[in-house]
């Protein structure tokens, strides 16, 4: 068509044209270039109100309901949980083993009873259409490696560039070549394991997974047994090396979180979004409570929103089990109503605000009530999740539990540790933390060596924890087997004479109630229980590469007391949050003259403002006390402008 120039309307209409494709081009361009997770993600995830059993029919409701009611508070990403692939039948349960769908190159895919639309070989295509139609972005849960089951189905690998098998050296590489059978998943033994990335054909084979899910139209991938006690840094680098060269822009997220301290999630931050720092959350006050030294360190280590996989990475506290639930591990949809008080679900909000947590809805939206809908949407809190920074925990404050108005003394600052009663038990960390140098090795007698913590060798704290090396005479045939592979590795026994060895990974997540000394299960050959002893008096997990330590936790997180933290807000307004982790009410007060404290080149004098739950105002507050009552388990919120 020719652009005639002497008409004036038509050629305004096509400069209107090129710049509306214009927009659109840079738009596109943009988007892939765009920082990813730039703020902390939020959105929706199936497992605390469906555990693994959702429907395409309930998932897709559940996407309707936030793309209408919570997408315009930046709640965008719908994900699916784990074992979409598994057949919802008779004897299928969370760690069963034979029950999954898996195409011919043994990847899982959407179990088309529950997921109709992935019939014909399409995956999850139509419900990522589904969900981008509705403005939101659309997540699945994987786990790490590849299933067992593959394995024992022999199943050719494919190579994403022929289109074909994967051949190397001659030969077709088949799934029982790459999987790690000693490094099953330490939770879900028989669903799934590692692959070696070391191999060519293990690398081909997690291309091949991811490469299909960005061809479904995926957004946001949870992989799950790759962190935490079940670290797996080969992998997570090497996803995340794929994740960057696709065209797509995928949010990388890593689970599980339990002992992650900063020392070890430093080593894969740089290749992911976000990443899980503790164990899973449920609706126990004992849950909540337990994020709270944990998201304290993370804050100190300078984490928040360090540099991440094309963009920032977010320490995450989990989701957010409000409103309409299920139960863990349990083979049905939800139920039952959440068990915290409405002082504790705030609490949690807010501790999730904060700390910048990623913030992912678990409840039922279809049965959701306007007091979680409210909590989940309050604007104040969301401004702090997305926007806050100097997020912090606030030291300065002291806590009385004398009525209000009474004076309070200055005496008791915070940490009040003494009435903490503390016990030790086994831990991983990196292996790069000093701390984890502890380890000595004693021959009592000739026959007899152990390997010993020394921290407690003088009995502060009654029996020094040792571990005995396992003197086999007879070699079992698994011995034989892997004994070449483990060479200089260790089974760690729980006395002399039983056959109980040291696990790296404990089965039970660890909340404030459930600590022993360490995780013994009997003896067998697999990665999961071989530790090296290094001469720098490190221990290393063969499973996870993580180095054992002896920790000290309380033994009542809900004891702990008073807490706070503090952020500062976009237009330098100070949030200062106190919570109270006591089962009694209590006074906490700080000094206005404290905040400048924490907060890079400020001077305060006097701030005036208001708490958010009360509405109560504060007056101005002129070289100050900051003080009020805080329920049990409750908190209080202020939002204050100081100069
Ligand atoms: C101890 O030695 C191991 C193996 O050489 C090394 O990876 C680790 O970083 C060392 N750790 C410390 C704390 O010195
Ligand atoms: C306010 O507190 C600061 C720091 O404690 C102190 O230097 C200053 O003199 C105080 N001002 C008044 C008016 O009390």
């Amino acid at each position: 068509m020719k652009l005639s120039l002497s008409s004036s309307s038509s050629s305004s209409f096509f400069l209107l044209l090129l710049l509306l494709a214009l927009s659109v081009l840079t738009e596109a361009s943009n988007r892939k270039d765009e920082e990813r997770a730039s703020t902390p993600p939020r959105g929706w995830n199936s497992y605390d109100s469906f555990c693994w059993t959702v429907s395409e029919e309930e998932f897709l409701h559940n996407a309707e309901i936030i793309s209408e009611k919570l997408h315009a508070q930046k709640y965008e990403y719908v994900v699916v949980d784990y074992l979409w692939y598994r057949k919802k039948v008779p004897g299928a349960y969370v760690d069963s083993l034979g029950f999954d769908v898996i195409d011919e190159w043994g990847r899982m895919i959407p179990d088309p009873v529950r997921w109709p639309s992935s019939r014909g070989g399409k995956g999850f295509t139509e419900v990522a259409k589904k969900v981008h139609s509705m403005g939101l972005k659309f997540g699945i849960h994987v786990m790490r490696g590849i299933s067992t089951q593959a394995v024992n189905a022999k199943t050719p690998i494919l190579d994403t560039i022929t289109g074909g098998a994967y051949e190397e050296s001659g030969r077709v590489w088949y799934a029982q070549d790459i999987g790690l059978k000693e490094k099953a998943c330490a939770w879900m033994r028989n669903g799934f394991m590692s692959v070696n990335t070391d191999l060519g054909a293990g690398k081909a084979f997690l291309r091949s997974l991811y490469q299909q899910y960005a061809s479904w139209g995926v957004d946001f991938i949870k992989n799950d047994c790759v962190f935490g006690d079940d670290l797996n840094v080969n992998e997570i680098t090497y996803v995340s090396e794929v994740l960057k060269e696709l065209d797509r822009p995928i949010l990388y997220s890593l689970s599980p979180g339990t002992s992650v301290t900063p020392d070890m999630a430093k080593a894969v931050s740089g290749s992911t979004n976000l990443y899980r720092i503790t164990g899973d959350d449920w609706d126990s006050w004992g849950d909540v409570a337990a994020h709270f030294d944990v998201a304290r360190d993370f804050a100190a280590a300078k984490m928040i929103g360090s540099s991440g996989l094309l963009g920032r990475s977010w320490p995450d506290l989990d989701m957010l089990p409000l409103g309409y639930l299920t139960d863990p591990g349990s083979n049905e949809g939800p139920h039952r109503r959440c068990r915290l008080n409405l002082k504790e679900q705030r609490t949690q909000m807010t501790l999730w605000s904060m700390a910048k947590s990623p913030l992912m809805f678990g409840g039922d939206l279809r049965n959701i009530d306007d007091t979680t809908f409210s909590l989940i949407t309050n604007p104040i809190l969301l401004e702090i999740n997305s926007y806050s920074s100097n997020n912090a925990e606030f030291p300065y404050i002291r806590k009385s539990s004398s009525p209000r108005g009474r004076k309070l003394g200055r005496s008791r600052m915070y940490p009040t540790s003494m009435e903490e009663s503390e016990v030790e038990v086994l831990g991983l960390t990196s292996c790069k933390d000093p701390k984890a140098s502890r380890w000595l090795v004693e021959e009592p007698d000739q026959s007899l060596e152990r390997i010993c913590w020394k921290e407690n060798m003088e009995g502060r704290y009654g029996e020094p924890f040792c571990l005995y090396k396992r003197n086999s005479l007879v070699k079992s045939d698994e011995e034989i087997m892997y004994g070449s592979q483990y060479q200089g590795a260790l089974h760690l026994l729980a006395s002399e004479k039983a056959n109980y060895c040291l696990n790296a990974s404990p089965r039970r997540k660890i909340t404030s109630s459930e600590f022993t000394r360490g995780s013994f299960s009997r003896c067998t050959w697999n990665a999961n229980q071989m530790w090296e002893f290094h001469s720098n008096g490190t221990l290393i997990s063969s499973y996870s590469g993580l180095c054992a330590i002896m920790k000290k936790v309380k033994a009542n997180v809900g004891a702990a007391g008073a807490r706070s933290w503090i952020a500062t807000g976009r237009s330098g307004e100070i949030y200062l949050a106190f919570f109270n982790l006591n089962s009694d009410s209590m006074v906490i007060a700080t000094e206005v003259s404290d905040l400048a404290k924490v907060l890079p080149g400020r001077s305060i004098t006097s701030c005036v403002g208001k708490e958010i739950w009360s509405g109560t105002g504060l007056g101005r507050l002129k070289n100050g006390t900051i003080a009020t009552k805080v329920g049990s388990h409750d908190c209080a919120l202020y939002v204050l402008n100081c100069n």
